[in-house]
């Protein structure tokens, strides 16, 4: 079985104790499954199978060069959202024409970047941004692929920190206004619209009904625009699709995903791309812990203090998300309620609080699940911690990915 399971009371990933790695490469530490990355980006492709598409692979959710190249091996295209990520997807292997460049705020020099290399669509977001990549065309002497982000008014109905899709974000532009600068785009010889994007939220797992509002509308936008004359190439339908992080918790499979966007983006006739990325990487992560501390408070809480802190997880402090956690190897004993919480000078630096956890010790190593997405990535130096090792088991063995940073790494650029 690929990915995560319990042998003989260990944790391991594809077959490697899980105890093991952390005692060669120390914690905190994240670590990834290759077998369950080709397996969730394989079903991905299978439920878009009916139609002509591209599965752009949204390096914002981890972007660290091993798991971006093992995507692109398995046939992924990219979507990046800042100069970094151009980057890195570059020197991942992909060519620029796999690339769709996203972003509510590209600098000059990221949309320069963007247009000098020929990447396969900058997904605009503003009349402001279109007048920059006509400048930035000229000035390169080649012509620019837009295609237009549409703020369809859609509630995606998942944490109001990730939804997007709504008017009152800052993203993209209203149905209204995508038809004026359409209109505009027309008449600057540098510029082409090649497709439509649109991205409600992410993490959405209660129901299809948003990402299939949000099909239908701009499906129906490029009906119009096609009957018009525009030379529509691809629909780019965001990311968005939601993972279980709660044991159990009902979720929507790819196929019920691809039922509900594509019977109305089919007759298009456009290629449709996807921008999905949490769906593909979350459940291949973890992130391995040590035990520092314990103690328990008169009034009853017990603290079980670990070493990753919110500094290599923000989930929980930023969303109050929930993670699994669990012992990498399982003590006898009843389960009893605990706050696990990091060394973080910050309350909020908790991963869970009164969660029943089977009896642990200091030295004992937990897992906290499903950070394969918005883990890594969104990792910061705070309180001048270096960030954690990642590691990736492929084919049954193990290999560092991402070595520990050390303070002569966070200094090195410091006076
Ligand atoms: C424009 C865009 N595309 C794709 C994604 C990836 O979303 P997800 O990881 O939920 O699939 C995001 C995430 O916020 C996004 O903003």
């Amino acid at each position: 079985m690929t990915g995560f399971t319990r042998v003989r009371g260990t944790l391991v990933c594809d077959e490697v104790a899980l105890d093991a790695i952390a005692r060669e490469v120390g914690t905190p530490c994240h670590v990834y499954s290759a077998a369950l990355l080709t397996s969730r980006f394989a079903a991905l492709e299978q439920a878009m199978a009916s139609v002509p598409h591209r599965l752009h692979y949204a390096l914002k959710a981890n972007s660290t060069l091993a798991i971006v190249r093992h995507l692109r091996q398995l046939g992924a295209a990219a979507d990046v959202n800042s100069a970094g990520e151009l980057e890195v997807a570059l020197r991942a292997g992909f060519t620029p024409d796999q690339i769709v460049v996203t972003g509510v705020g590209k600098t000059r020099a990221e949309l320069a970047r963007a247009v000098s290399l020929g990447v396969a669509a900058i997904n605009a977001e503003s009349f402001g941004e279109i007048d920059r990549i006509e400048a930035a065309a000229i000035a390169a002497g080649r012509d620019a692929r837009i295609a237009v982000r549409i703020n369809p008014d859609v509630e995606a109905g998942t944490h109001r920190h990730i939804s997007t899709g709504a008017s009152t974000t800052k993203f993209g532009v209203s149905l209204d206004e995508a038809r004026v600068m359409i209109r505009e785009v027309a008449r600057r010889p540098r510029l082409r619209i090649v497709g439509l994007h649109v991205h409600v939220g992410s993490q959405i797992t209660t129901s299809v009904e948003p990402l299939a509002r949000g099909a239908a509308i701009v499906a129906d936008l490029a009906r119009e625009l096609m009957a018009g004359g525009v030379a529509l190439e691809h629909l780019d339908l965001g990311g968005g699709l939601g993972i279980p992080y709660r044991a159990g918790q009902p979720v929507i499979s790819p196929e019920a995903y691809a039922a509900a966007i594509l019977p109305a983006v089919r007759e298009t006739g456009l290629v449709i791309l996807l921008e999905p990325g949490r769906w593909i990487v979350g459940p291949c992560g973890v992130l391995l812990t040590e035990v520092v501390d314990t103690k328990t408070r008169d009034a009853g809480t017990t603290f079980v203090i670990v070493d990753a802190g919110m500094t290599d997880l923000i989930r929980p402090a930023l969303y109050e998300a929930w993670h699994e956690i669990e012992p990498v190897v399982s003590r006898d004993g009843a389960a009893v309620p605990v706050d696990v919480v990091g060394p973080v000078c910050e309350t909020s630096d908790t991963f869970a609080s009164a969660r029943a956890l089977p009896p642990v010790v200091v030295g004992d190593l937990l897992a906290i699940r499903d950070t394969g997405a918005y883990g890594a990535v969104m990792a910061s130096n705070y309180n001048r911690r270096p960030l954690a090792a990642e590691v990736l088991v492929e084919a049954g063995r193990w290999r560092l990915i991402r070595r520990r940073q050390t303070i002569d790494d966070l200094l090195q650029w410091e006076s």
